[in-house]
């Protein structure tokens, strides 16, 4: 018996990262997964790889920045696998490293579209699935960044604080309809987000990554599993009296 067996999940972002691990690891433990992403050929090939493993899962594109998207999908999703009983917004982008006077509007907006806004319209296009079946478990995937501060992403740490902070209000709201809901914020996480990060780095490649061992106590950054593995336990029944909590998947790194 699978930890999230007969369950549907739907996950964001679900193509590369952080986000098709989780997706992989749902369908290993039994849940039918709704990957989503705005990249298709990579989401087609995470739904592959699931089938050919003898799990259960489809693609859907779909752009959490756009309201219509996400309306679209929420109800195509429900029509295919008949519920939703998971999700998981995890489609995030880091957006405009530099100080906060040198940022523009349109950065500025960016981030917050997708990492803001995109988490806002799949809880709001979800939920009312989950009241009509009484209940569910809904993952947001802040960072560290949402959580303390640090001299690089302004937008990124302001909208991963407020994943945090809706994570709790929407905890609030749904408590008494049996919908949970809770943060994860990983630290540093080996995929394409921060090898990108890495390399746009000004102090170099080499350097960047040498300074992201050096500051998770445990010496070197997590791996895509390590996320997900946190997620499942939020996502799965085992976490029935768990709301608005804030899971730190981080290597040390926020108790120092
Ligand atoms: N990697 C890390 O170190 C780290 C640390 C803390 C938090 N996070 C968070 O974890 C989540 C996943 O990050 P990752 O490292 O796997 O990133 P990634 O860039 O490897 O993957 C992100 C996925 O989100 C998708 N995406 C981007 N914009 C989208 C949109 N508008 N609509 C739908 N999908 C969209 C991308 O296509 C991609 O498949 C993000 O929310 C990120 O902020 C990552």
């Amino acid at each position: 018996m699978g930890r999230v067996e007969n369950k549907v999940a739907l996950v964001t972002g679900g193509a590369l990262g952080i986000g098709r691990a989780i997706c992989e690891l749902f369908a290993r433990e039994g849940a039918a997964v709704a990957v989503t992403d705005i990249l298709e050929a990579e989401g087609q090939a995470v739904v592959d790889a699931i089938t050919a493993a003898g799990g259960k899962a489809a693609f859907w594109r779909m752009d959490v920045a756009q309201e219509a998207s996400v309306r679209q999908t929420v109800a195509a999703i429900a029509a295919h696998f008949g519920r939703i009983d998971i999700l998981v917004n995890n489609a995030g982008i880091s957006g405009a490293d530099k100080p906060p006077h040198e940022i523009s509007e349109e950065e500025w907006d960016a981030v917050f579209a997708v990492d803001v806004k995109g988490a806002f319209f799949c809880t709001k296009h979800v939920v009312p699935l989950m009241l009509a079946q009484g209940g569910g478990s809904i993952v947001n995937i802040s960072s560290i960044y949402g959580a303390i501060g640090s001299a690089d992403v302004p937008p990124y740490h302001a909208a991963k604080g407020a994943v945090r902070l809706m994570t709790k209000t929407d905890a609030m709201y749904y408590a008494r309809h049996g919908i949970r809901v809770n943060s994860v914020h990983p630290g540093t996480i080996m995929t394409e987000l921060v090898r990108g990060m890495a390399q746009n780095a000004p102090e170099g490649y080499e350097a960047y990554m040498e300074g992201r061992n050096r500051i998770h106590p445990i010496g070197h950054p997590g791996e895509p599993i390590d996320v997900a593995y946190g997620v499942l336990y939020l996502a799965s029944d085992e976490a029935r009296f768990v709301t608005g909590s804030e899971l730190y998947i981080d290597g040390g790194y926020t108790a120092q």
